[in-house]
Order: structure tokens, then sequence, then C-alpha cells
């Protein structure tokens, strides 16, 4: 570990505390002046690191942070993304610890100790781990290439400002690759880089009976309950090999050769360790493919909630008017996510009885992205982790998704390097979530490695 890194561990750490302290929830729009405190927050900590042109960058929705470094014109130039928005603490009563007043603990898998704080691994701790990386390299004079940074707001509820933002300032924003640190390392003796993400199609359906709630006996039987309507429809989505059942569903679906996906299940995994973790008896997916596979090169269908009907204390005979559901699809390379949208809506319109009406709302979508493992940019990556890991990191799509991804090569015509440092067993998006130490102080010794290997990579 590097002087520097060692004298300043304990700030580095206390910054980031005072960072999870900020509810940044971008899910809720009571929250919006702790969103635009956490930006201020970072763009002081950016300018006191040393950036320059920092800016608070208004959108429709919630601010983007920007701030550079540019030593010289003709180096390769890093795009950092991240995002200070978290997901929403619900339920708090799972919480072993408040959400937002972060307590370092041991676990089984941090024996170092991990910070309990939502947002502390997705994605405030990972990114707060590329301010002071880059703190690092301006105070050891180590910087070697260009840095840009733009940390947004709004990317657990679908990034739909930053599309727009990118277009506008391409040219503001124009870089060589982007660097994100906002997915998983396979475990900490294990380092991993993330080579794919999935897409996604997001959506709500509501399924209408009678015009009113009725009473259950005395028109029970004769007039349909669209909770029960509603639940057969969803149990029809899937077949009895848990494949899906929507026409055209698969079309489109990328086909892995034998060789790569007999490659990508040589990655270490435990069935019963990841069973025990979640304490499961059992496992379930579709047929004729592994964990691995199923959940990273294969698309899926999950009811994220399902609600109607009288659900308070007690009894009420109520034979409900309504009943919801919302509904995600993870998609893999090539499907895209509004041909799918269309495809469930027709598909659900189809199976729904006469005695029901349904309405399908579509939510936010977002294409898959792949990266390759033979460019200087992943290279730079492997070598940085091998440096610090001493191992040599393996290759892993990973079931998440960042939309984003897709569209920065779209826009800015360059490919993203997901180095990640959490671990799935983080509990992201989950009551509890935490970071280990471990982690946030490999990331910091981590990312100056690859700014050094990129910049004799790249030509
Ligand atoms: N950081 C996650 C995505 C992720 C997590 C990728 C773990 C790989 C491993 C990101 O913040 C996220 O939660 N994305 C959402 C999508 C978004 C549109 C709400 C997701 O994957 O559900
Ligand atoms: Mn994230
Ligand atoms: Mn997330």
């Amino acid at each position: 570990m590097s002087a520097y890194l060692e004298e300043n561990k304990a700030r580095f750490l206390e910054e980031l505390l005072t960072l999870l302290r900020i509810p940044s929830v971008s899910a809720d729009p009571d929250f919006s002046d702790e969103l635009a405190k956490t930006a201020k927050f970072i763009a002081d900590k950016l300018t006191e690191a040393g950036a320059d042109k920092v800016e608070i960058m208004e959108t429709k929705g919630f601010p983007i942070v920007y701030g550079e470094k540019i030593i010289n014109p003709n180096l390769p130039t890093v795009l950092v993304y991240g995002h200070y928005d978290v997901q929403p603490p619900d339920p708090l009563d799972l919480w072993n610890s408040p959400p937002f007043e972060p307590v370092i603990k041991k676990t089984d898998l941090h024996p170092e100790g991990a910070i309990f704080a939502r947002g502390a691994c997705d994605d405030k701790g990972q990114m707060y781990m590329h301010v002071k990386a880059f703190e690092m390299m301006i105070k050891e004079d180590r910087l070697t290439c260009n840095v840009k940074f733009m940390l947004e707001g709004e990317e657990e509820v679908g990034s739909e400002n930053l599309g727009p933002f990118c277009r506008k300032y391409a040219e503001k924003l124009a870089c060589d690759v982007v660097l994100i640190s906002d997915t998983s390392i396979i475990s900490n003796d294990v380092p991993s880089i993330t080579t794919g993400l999935r897409g996604l199609s997001y959506l709500e359906v509501e399924v209408t009976g009678a015009n009113r709630d009725l009473h259950s006996g005395v028109y029970g039987g004769a007039v349909a309950n669209p909770i029960n309507v509603l639940s057969e429809m969803i149990a029809s989505l899937k077949d009895e090999n848990n494949s899906i059942s929507i026409p055209g569903f698969y079309d489109d679906v990328q086909i892995i050769s034998a060789e790569e996906r007999q490659k990508m299940n040589e990655a270490p995994f435990n069935l019963e360790a990841y069973k025990s973790d979640l304490e499961i008896n059992d496992i379930e997916g579709e047929s004729g493919y592994t964990t691995l596979e199923r959940t990273s090169i294969r698309p899926t269908l999950d009811v994220n909630g399902i609600w109607g009907g009288y659900i308070g204390e007690g009894a009420k005979t109520v034979l409900p008017s309504k009943a919801f559901a919302k509904i995600s699809m993870r998609l893999v390379p090539n499907q895209d996510p509004d041909k799918i949208t269309k495809l469930f809506t027709e598909y659900f319109k189809q199976i729904a009885p006469k005695s029901v009406q349904v309405v399908v709302t579509p939510h936010h979508g977002g294409q898959a992205a792949v990266t390759p493992t033979n460019t200087p940019e992943y290279q730079a990556a492997s070598l940085a982790m091998q440096s610090t890991f001493g191992k040599e990191p393996i290759p892993q799509r990973s079931g998440g998704s960042i939309p984003i991804v897709a569209l920065f090569e779209e826009v800015f015509g360059v490919k993203s390097v997901l180095m990640g440092f959490g671990l799935d067993s983080d509990a992201i998006h989950s009551p509890n979530e935490h970071f280990g130490l471990f982690n946030y102080y490999k990331g910091i010794e981590t990312i100056p490695y690859f700014f050094e290997n990129y910049a004799k990579l790249k030509v």
C-alpha cells in the first residue's frame, strides 16, 4: 500500500462515512434537498482533491457533478462514471442499525470489518474510491492520464436525464474510455472484472374486474377476482421448464458458443455455499442452464411486487375490484427493450380472460452491454488488479444492469471498463447493505494502477 494511502486511511474512511450519512434516495421526491447536499459534498471533495472546472450541473432531475484534470491533451482521457443516489432503505425494521448512520462491524466475509449503510457499496463507497484515488494520484504526482468525472444522482431510477446530458455535452465529455466501479468481484481472494451487464424492461400491470369491491359471499364464484386472474396470468408467463412463454421473447437472444459456456462455468462457484448463504434448500431456473449462466447470459422475468385487496389486520371478506404487479425482465445482448416491452404487452392482453380489463404501463428500460477482453482498457484493469490482488482477475458477466453503459458506447464511441470491488453478498438494495473496508481500500489502491497501465497500453 502506498505511503499516502497508509497515512490518510482514517480520513478517507471518515469522509465516506460523512457521505453515507446524507440520505440521497432518488426514488422519493421528498429527498431532493438531500441529493443536492450530496452533490455539493462530492463537488467540494473533487475541488479539494485538485480537480478543475468542478461544476454541479443541473438537469430536469437531480444534478450531475462534473470535474476534470487535463494534464496533457496528448494523453488518453479516462471518464469516471458513478452514482451518488441510493435505493430507498425500506423495509426499515429489518436493518440492524439505521441505514443512514453508518457503523463498522466484522462479518464472516469481511473479517477486517465492513461499513453498514445504504449506499455503502452501491454506489457511494465505490464512487468515492475514485475521488480518493484521484486525490492520491495528484498528491503523489502519479496521474498519467487526463481525467473527467461524471457522477450522477438518478441511476437507481433509470438515468432518464443522463442520456440527453451526454448527447448535449458530448464534446466536453469526450474520452477514450469510461471507468466504472459499480459491480462486484467473485470474492476478496478471487478478483474478477465484469464483462457484461444485462438489459432491462420494467413495467407495471393493472387488472380490473368489477367496477367496485364486492362482498365475496354475495358475488364470489360468479364474478372474476382480479387477484386470482392476475396470479394465473403471471403463472402462465413461464412453462414447466421455467422458460418464458411470451411468443418471440427468445428470438433475438445471442447464442453463446459451447466453448464460451464451458469457460464461463470454470469460474469458481460453490452451489452449497450459495444455497446456505440464502438459506434455501434448492435453486430453480431455466432448464438446461447452470446458475452462472442463468444469472448472466439468459434473460429472466420476475414479479417485483404484487398487491391488491385487503391486507390489513384480521379478515375482510372482499372480492377486490383491482390487482396490480410490477414486473421486470432482464435482457441479454441483442434483445431490444422496446420490442420486449411490446411483446409482453401484446401477450399479456391476449391471455387476459374477457372478465377483466388489463392496462400495461412501461417504466424504464435499457440495453444489455458486453465488453471485450482483448482491449487496452481491459488489459489495463486486469494488470491493475493483478498488481494489488496478486492474481489475474477472471472475466465474468454480471446479471445486474447499468443501462447507461450501452449509451456511452453509442454517444462517445468508447467502451466502458467495469472494475467493481463489491461482493454479491454485500446486500445492495437490501437491508443491512455493507461494503468491506478491505474492498474500499483495495479499490483506492488499484485505481491508480489502471491509469498507469492505460497510459502505457493505449496508443
Ligand atoms: N450497481 C447496480 C448494478 C449492478 C449491481 C451490476 C451488481 C452488477 C452487479 C445498479 O446500481 C443497479 O442497481 N441497477 C439497476 C437498474 C436500474 C435501471 C434501476 C438494477 O440492476 O436493477
Ligand atoms: Mn449501482
Ligand atoms: Mn443499484
